[in-house]
């Protein structure tokens, strides 16, 4: 697809196709971000799609629309508000994302201005604050008028919201003070009082707020100001619009007018002279964000000289002086208040930080992964990423990361703020939850300990039996409508369902229960009879569901597949598995031959069905379901024994339906083209599979083919 080719591949058509594309996105992400203060995307997935139209538009400059994002700042603005024209448009700014960007920034003016290397120019660097833009018209010294930036045309008329902020003030004093001036700056809320907002909105049982940020937007566009007033917003004066004078020649000598004015400018303003001064700013602004107290996101550069802001002027929707070099994205750092321990499905107890709330990209966290034991104690063996030879404690200050949808984890740990007395971490070796031994097992081959310590309790461990009956009922395993974790935990809880078998006699104990299902808390008639039924339709089980439903050690969902189709019926299973303990017979070998299943992975279903306790489950099980019999390795069909790989977009079938559809069929379905694939199905879009498949000489067939290929199959 257009979308996912370089700027650089894109032929005239796909390109407009991509610009009308981009245009709808990003004014969807506008309407988000602007009119609902709720933001879907994270900043930096927002710049790169605006990147992505600059550059298209930039290669195709005919192709632009008259409705392009780079022709637009923000959204339009709602109806709540009256309506305030800026006199002069309040813009946007260009991004610059690493040191490279920021030099091309140089560059560009003194190209644009014409200066010798020789040429002075001073460029003013400032925080970039993370809040929404305001402009404040001053008329003879008092505040008159206060909007948003709306559309950057186009704005809300919120004055007397604005009036509610401390640092604005109603009156400007001292000396020059033009007749008319629109002040322009961010409002903005500080980590205090977003955390005090969200206390209060915690004791009232009321949902609690995301991020600073758009509560602070959120509290700007209140309609009742009185309400702004219970919310402090702050506010930094950063620039200016329309202004009948101005009391100096430079960025810097107005800022400091602003200042003496009454208005508040941020303190960490510098005036730098090279390349490398504004980057020793901006990592000193860098090392001091986490304790400013309130989010930025970057630092700003700006031409100092007014006469040359004047020359350079504007582009499209941002100004060719300034430009916003953005911190690298979703770093915070907090304090790593407490470390508690998890137990899964299978005994593995995963530590977690709990952490002092801080924001991560615009996200509220709470919550860390620390992987396992060594990661605490800084060893990081299985290539996450703490920082080598730093051990985690309680207390610590810690810094967190979020990558995209990525559980945040720690990655560093700020060693001068460990408190006095902070002790290395101690990880259990009893489990927290039933007592049992906590152990790491050695590899029998290399002796090298496991890098998870696990629970020996196994079933007798409730957090091990809640995890697997989870398991048991997800959405590949037995699937049951309306019996969810939420409600396995609680039937868990109250002794209604602790084992499998357990969840298909609940009906018929139910009816003789003297504390029905249909007279608790959150059920009723109707519901408990929907859950008896949703369990009824699960009395007969495709098999490979059954055994991933079993949630045997390192078989997922393929290897459950795959013992299906090789052993065709559970009886068949059971008994080659119960006769594989002996690894010198034939049962043994057969297991290990079956493509895909190497030992470590026999040996934990031979050891499943080794424990007396899980036969007995199983057995409760079996009385009250019957597995189907599975197609033994799709017969005769023309893909059976086949290695098939599906790349790009599907039209007529999801991945999932497809990869069903040809297991079924007794192919192997993979995920990456290799010499052993076998036929490559190619939808639009495909891009490096088809490309190997080609290379490597593979059959590659579209979706049209595969259905002729395997015909009324
Ligand atoms: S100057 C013509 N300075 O960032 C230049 N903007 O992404 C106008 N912002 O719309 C902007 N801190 O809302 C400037 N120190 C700062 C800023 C700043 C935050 C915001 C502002 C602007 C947006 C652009």
């Amino acid at each position: 697809m257009a979308q996912d080719k370089d700027v650089a591949a894109l032929s005239e058509t796909e390109a407009a196709e991509e610009l009308e594309r981009l245009a709808a996105e990003i004014a969807k992400h506008d309407l988000a971000y602007h009119q609902d203060d709720a933001p879907t995307i994270t900043d930096a997935e927002y710049d790169a799609l605006r990147r992505r139209n600059d550059a298209i538009e930039a290669r195709f400059p005919e192709l632009v629309r008259p409705d392009s994002p780079s022709k637009r700042v923000g959204a339009p603005v709602s109806e709540k508000f009256a309506k305030v024209e800026h006199a002069v448009p309040m813009l946007s700014l260009g991004n610059a994302f690493d040191e490279g960007d920021v030099a091309d920034f140089l560059d560009r003016i003194r190209r644009y201005l014409n200066l010798s290397a020789d040429d002075e120019m001073a460029i003013t660097a400032e925080p970039k604050i993370d809040g929404l833009s305001a402009s404040l018209r001053y008329e003879g010294g008092e505040l008159t008028v206060g909007a948003t930036r709306g559309d950057g045309t186009v704005g809300e008329n919120v004055t007397e919201n604005l009036r509610t902020i401390d640092d604005i003030p109603q009156t400007l004093s001292g000396s020059g003070v033009p007749d008319v001036i629109d002040i322009r700056g961010e409002v903005y809320m500080t980590h205090a009082a977003f955390a005090d907002l969200n206390a209060q909105q915690e004791a009232a049982g009321k949902p609690l707020y995301v991020n600073p940020r758009n509560t602070a937007a959120g509290s700007l566009r209140q309609l009742d100001p009185a309400m702004t007033a219970t919310r402090p917003l702050r506010f930094f004066a950063y620039s200016w619009g329309a202004a009948s004078s101005l009391p100096g020649e430079t960025q810097s000598a107005v800022l400091s007018a602003f200042k003496d004015w009454g208005l508040t400018v941020n303190p960490m303003i510098a005036v730098c002279r090279d390349l490398e001064a504004l980057l020793a700013h901006y990592r000193s602004i860098e090392e001091q964000r986490a304790t400013l107290g309130y989010d930025i996101d970057g630092v700003v550069y700006k031409v100092d000289r007014l006469d040359y802001q004047q020359r350079l002027g504007q582009v499209s929707r941002a100004p060719r002086w300034a430009v916003a070099h953005k911190f690298p994205a979703e770093k915070a750092i907090t304090v790593l208040n407490d470390i508690e321990i998890q137990v899964g499905r299978t005994g593995a107890l995963t530590p977690v930080a709990k952490l002092e709330p801080a924001t991560v990209g615009g996200v509220v966290v709470s919550n860390a992964t620390l992987h396992n034991e060594d990661y605490i104690k800084g060893i990081g063996s299985t290539g996450e990423k703490i920082r080598e030879g730093r051990d985690i404690r309680i207390g610590d200050t810690v810094i967190v990361q979020r990558a995209g949808d990525v559980i945040p984890q720690i990655v560093d740990v700020v060693l001068e703020k460990r408190p006095d007395g902070a002790e290395p971490f101690e990880f259990p070796t009893l489990c927290p939850r039933c007592g049992s031994h906590a152990v790491r097992e050695a590899d029998a081959k290399t002796g090298r300990l496991d890098s998870v310590r696990r629970c020996t309790g196994a079933l007798i461990c409730p957090a091990q039996a809640v995890e697997g009956l989870k398991h048991f009922v997800s959405r590949l395993a037995f699937d049951i409508e309306g019996l969810g974790s939420k409600q396995i935990a609680a039937f868990y809880d109250d002794g209604r369902i602790m084992a499998p078998a357990d969840i298909f006699t609940l009906e018929t104990r139910d009816a003789r229960s003297l504390k029905r299902l249909k007279d608790q808390e959150g059920w009723g008639e109707t519901s408990a009879a929907n859950l008896f039924a949703a369990i009824n339709e699960r009395r007969t089980i495709a098999l490979h569901r059954l055994i991933y439903g079993l949630g045997i050690r390192h078989v997922g969902e393929t290897t459950a597949r795959l013992l299906a189709r090789t052993y065709g019926s559970f009886a068949a299973f059971r008994s080659a598995m119960e006769a594989s303990s002996d690894e010198e017979g034939a049962a043994w070998q057969d297991l290990i031959a079956i493509d895909g299943i190497g030992e470590v992975v026999a040996r934990a279903i031979v050891a499943f069905f080794a424990e007396d306790h899980n036969l007995k489950a199983l057995d409760a099980l079996l009385a009250e379901v019957t597995p189907e019999e599975a197609e033994q390795a799709g017969g005769d069909s023309p893909v059976a024994g086949k290695t098939v790989v599906f790349t790009g977009s599907l039209e007529k079938m999801t991945r999932q339906e497809a990869k069903e559809m040809a297991e079924r069929l007794g192919a192997k379905v993979a995920g990456s083209v290799s010499a052993r694939t076998d036929l490559v199905v190619a939808g639009p879009g495909a891009g490096s599979k088809l490309k190997r498949a080609t290379e490597l000489g593979i059959e590659v067939i579209d979706e049209d083919g595969w259905f002729e290929r395997i015909g009324g199959e």
